[in-house]
């Protein structure tokens, strides 16, 4: 099942906020953007498609850094619109489209990368066998994705990251529910969202019908990072990402 959460103004608004209020601070200014931008190629003359672009700063950074032709898509409206004003670019195109749909493209690419969205999708083999299609011979698909070990949580119950306990002075992750794969529902926002959880294997059992892997990453929180925000000392707990590159067969 398709979700548009981001179409949802009260959870949009909440999102937008926290992506501005928190800049430079947040999760994806601290550790997800230079991460995922740490483990591309030459961009140089490339046509790079971006799948859940949101505000549209990764299809930009794409054309100001090399890339000849950017396509970013989103399912939502809002995240579209947002990108077409402050993100604008000749060389960019911003569609509305689901992730689901991506088999109706009709072009090739040279990398397909993807971030913080891939999750949001409940057909990881599909999606992995549709980007696959789309890539030039040796193209890349580089994509961020929630950890498994933040999505492994209790099924089918409110449950958010502050799920953890204490003993003494330390706290503890809870994780639960691991090895069954599917939807979860999160508290976030105040809005119930869909999420789709893949223990590891699966993940990588997956990707390598379709692909070579080249690299894997788990951000360790280097001094730089606890300085931007000293919470993310709680990386070395559990990270909140999971980063993939690999490249077509
Ligand atoms: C956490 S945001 C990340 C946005 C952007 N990639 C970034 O890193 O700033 C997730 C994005 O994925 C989009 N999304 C969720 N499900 C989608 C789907 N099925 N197809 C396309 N986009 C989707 C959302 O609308 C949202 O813009």
């Amino acid at each position: 099942m398709k979700q548009n959460i981001y179409d949802n103004n009260v959870f949009f608004q909440k999102y937008d906020d926290m992506r501005n209020n928190e800049k430079g601070h947040n999760a994806n200014d601290v550790i997800e953007i230079p991460t995922i931008r740490s483990m591309l190629p030459d961009l140089t003359d490339m046509k790079i498609l971006d799948l859940g672009c949101g505000y549209g700063e990764n299809c930009k950074y794409f054309i100001d850094n090399g890339a000849k032709q950017v396509l970013g898509i989103d399912i939502s409206t809002n995240m579209i619109e947002i990108a077409k004003n402050n993100n604008k670019n000749d060389k960019i195109d911003y569609k509305v489209m689901s992730m689901e749909d991506i088999n109706k493209l009709e072009e090739k690419f040279n990398l397909v990368i993807s971030s913080l969205a891939v999750h949001y999708v409940e057909d990881f083999d599909k999606l992995c066998k549709d980007v696959s299609n789309l890539l030039e011979k040796d193209g890349y698909f580089i994509f961020s994705q929630e950890n498994p070990v933040g999505t492994g949580t209790i099924l089918n119950e409110e449950c958010n990251n502050e799920t953890k306990i204490a003993i003494g002075n330390k706290k503890y992750y809870l994780l639960s529910n691991y090895n069954e794969n599917g939807k979860r529902l999160v508290n976030w926002n105040n809005c119930e969202v869909i999420k789709y959880h893949r223990n590891f294997s699966y993940i990588i059992n997956t990707l390598i019908k379709y692909f070579e892997i080249i690299e894997l990453k788990e951000p360790i929180p280097t001094e730089q990072m606890i300085k931007q925000n000293p919470k993310y000392i709680n990386q070395f707990d559990k990270p909140y990402f999971l980063f993939i590159k690999v490249k077509r067969k």
